[in-house]
Parts: C-alpha cells; sequence; structure tokens
C-alpha cells in the first residue's frame, strides 16, 4: 500500500506539467518512498549482485591497494570514507585484510556515507572486528576534518541522476518528462533547448548525435577534488562507465536482475546510468590532482594480484572448490562480463 507521504510526492510530480528526467530520477530513487531509501538492493536474492557481492578476492585486492598507499604514502592518521558501502561486505574484506597491518585501522577515522536506512542497519551487523560506535554514519559528504583522506566506493557514481540531450541537425532537444493522467503513466517527451547557457554548454558536443551528463554526480566528485587538493589524499573509484563517445543512451532500470523501462515500478527498482570517466577525469585534473590509475576492472585486479590470491586460496584451503573460484575471478575479470565495462579510476595528489 501506498503511505501518506508517498501519494503526496507523487502527486506533486504528477501535477507539474512535465519535468526533468534528473527530477524523475531523483524521486524515483530517493524521494519519499524512493529505491534507495526504502529497499534492501543487493544480493543474490535481490536486484543486482556487486563485485564484492561476488567474490572476497575483490575487497582483499581493494583491501591491500589501500594498505599501500596508506603505508607509503600517510602513515599517520588519516580519515578512511566508503561511498555507499551497500551490505558492508567490501569494509569487512578490507577489515580482514588490515590484519596484516595493524596500524593501518589504529590510525583511521572511519567514515560511512550512506543514504539507505535499510542498508545502514545491514553494515552494522555485518562489521567484523569494529564496534557501532567506531563508524561515524553520514548521508551525505560532509568534510570537516583536516587530516589526509583515503576516499573509495564501488559502484557509488552509476546512482547519480543524470539528463540526456538530442542533437538533430545542430537542433538540440532535452529529454522530459510528462504524466498522462488517462493511463496513469509516466512517459518522455522531447523539448527544444532554449537556454542560452546550456546551448553554450552543448556546442563542444556538436559532433555527437547525443549527450548524457550528470551533472549532480560531477559535482559530488569536485567536492571530493577541491577536499583533496585542501587536505592531501586519493580517491579510489570502481564503477561501469565509458571514456569513449557513446552511441546509445546508458540510462536503465533493473527489477529482479531483468532490465525493464524506467516507468514501470517506480520506487522499486533500481535506475542507474554509465559513468562518463572523461568528465570526471577532466575535473580531478582541474584541481590539479594526479590520475594514478584509469584502467579496466580486469587490468586493475590482475595487477595487484587477483590470480596470485586465487592460488593462495585454493592452496591454504583444500575444501574450496576450484571451479566456483574460477568462476569468481571470471565475472570479475572477463571482458565479456564485468572485466572492460567496469572500470577503477584512481587520483591523488599524495
Ligand atoms: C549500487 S549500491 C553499491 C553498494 C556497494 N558499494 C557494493 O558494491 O556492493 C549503491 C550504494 O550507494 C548508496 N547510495 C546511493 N546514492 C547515494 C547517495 N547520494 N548518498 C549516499 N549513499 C548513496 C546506496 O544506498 C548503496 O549503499
Amino acid at each position: 500500500m501506498l503511505s501518506k507521504r508517498k501519494i503526496n510526492k507523487t502527486k506533486l510530480l504528477k501535477n507539474e506539467k512535465n519535468f526533468r528526467l534528473d527530477k524523475f530520477i531523483e524521486f524515483a530513487l530517493f524521494g519519499n518512498n524512493g529505491y534507495y531509501l526504502r529497499k534492501k538492493p543487493i544480493g543474490r536474492k535481490f536486484d543486482f549482485v556487486t563485485s564484492p557481492e561476488i567474490s572476497q578476492m575483490f575487497g582483499e585486492i581493494i583491501g591491500v591497494y589501500l594498505l599501500y598507499h596508506w603505508k607509503e604514502k600517510i602513515n599517520s592518521k588519516f580519515n578512511l570514507i566508503e561511498l555507499g558501502p551497500g551490505n558492508g561486505t567490501l569494509f569487512k574484506d578490507i577489515e580482514r585484510t588490515a590484519k596484516i597491518l595493524p596500524n593501518f585501522f589504529k590510525n583511521a577515522k572511519i567514515y560511512f556515507i550512506e543514504i539507505n536506512k535499510e542498508l545502514r542497519k545491514i553494515q552494522e551487523k555485518n562489521l567484523n572486528y569494529f564496534k557501532q560506535s567506531e563508524i561515524r554514519w553520514s548521508k551525505a559528504l560532509n568534510f570537516r576534518s583536516k587530516l589526509p583522506s583515503i576516499i573509495y566506493s564501488n559502484e557509488f557514481f552509476d546512482c547519480f541522476p543524470v539528463r540526456q540531450f538530442l542533437n538533430d541537425n545542430n537542433n538540440w532537444f532535452e529529454r522530459y518528462v510528462k504524466f498522462n493522467e488517462k493511463e496513469n503513466k509516466y512517459y518522455s517527451i522531447n523539448k527544444r533547448v532554449i537556454s542560452k547557457k546550456i546551448l553554450n554548454y552543448l556546442s563542444k558536443y556538436k559532433r555527437q548525435k547525443i549527450y548524457e551528463v550528470s551533472y549532480s554526480r560531477n559535482k559530488y566528485f569536485e567536492q571530493i577534488c577541491k577536499h583533496i587538493k585542501k587536505n592531501r589524499g586519493v580517491c579510489i573509484l570502481i564503477d561501469y562507465g565509458y571514456n569513449k563517445k557513446i552511441k546509445n543512451f546508458t540510462l536503465q532500470a533493473i527489477y529482479n536482475h531483468k532490465k525493464t523501462s524506467i516507468f514501470e515500478n517506480i520506487g522499486q527498482q533500481d535506475i542507474s546510468s554509465h559513468v562518463n570517466f572523461n568528465e570526471l577525469i577532466e575535473i580531478a585534473k582541474q584541481q590539479k590532482l594526479k590520475i594514478k590509475e584509469f584502467v579496466s576492472q580486469r587490468d586493475f585486479l590482475i595487477k595487484y594480484g587477483i590470480l596470485d590470491r586465487k592460488k593462495k586460496l585454493l592452496s591454504k584451503n583444500l575444501n574450496l572448490k576450484k571451479n566456483l573460484l574460477d568462476e569468481e575471478v571470471d565475472r570479475l575479470i572477463n571482458v565479456d562480463r564485468m572485466g572492460n565495462l567496469f572500470k577503477c579510476l584512481v587520483v591523488s595528489n599524495l
């Protein structure tokens, strides 16, 4: 049953003649009763499975990478910030890996940036060695500390709403959303762009037929880069995305592991889009940060030892089934599965 709050918020959108696509996505994901505020999305039984849920080796490799950075470049008190920890699985694997360098966590002020109350409860339960009181949870980034920071995320930046533009012989149109009362349905319309500011911005993309952008994602990342620039640090982000021109819009909705229309199951299904890594790289460069890595998930995991880790796990525990570990690693690194689509970007001034 719909709650009163949901009805009000739904009416609010329906009463408007038409509204921007990113406003619709924001409403469906983060509005009252939005998907990310009320659903447990992650896991084999739920809507989608993420890399940390596929294999412990993913978190172990990230863990080793974080330990190395801290030891080599910081080696003192620091902020450890995970963006969107989901079920807390990645952190759990990092916690275990960090046993080889106990000073890492002794010096860490840990922050979880999490908007979803249900997921926060799961994260609290899933901690290995830490008490809840040792983790600082926050819904939004709130940079007060002047310590250097290690900020990391997996599948966080794909959650931000996007706007979509179409170029028809140098006439730009933007995708908007309308509500049809008779059919009780949302649908999309294209509105000619008349704002000079936007047209000016779009002129950079005049050779493209389409342009998809998430201003909120770019702004969020810019905040991170500015913080690092001021207080030192590193940001490691893994997400699905691209660094070449796209031929089709990447916005998608997933319900029970299946692709659907973004206008169905509102508030019940995940809506995400591929991250435009070129824009993030540009933002980092503007803040004078170094691009330490920009590689596919496959190259990152292989470079930092996932194949050796698999061998080690098999040799230490004879009960582990080789074909199961092979399948986990294949899913993460095979170029036809997650290996190429997912990319790893590391920006830093350390
Ligand atoms: C796709 S899930 C990925 C979860 C986890 N990192 C993993 O790999 O399994 C996205 C996570 O980010 C959180 N999230 C999404 N947008 C957010 C935002 N704007 N602020 C804070 N948390 C957000 C979600 O609630 C969820 O925990």
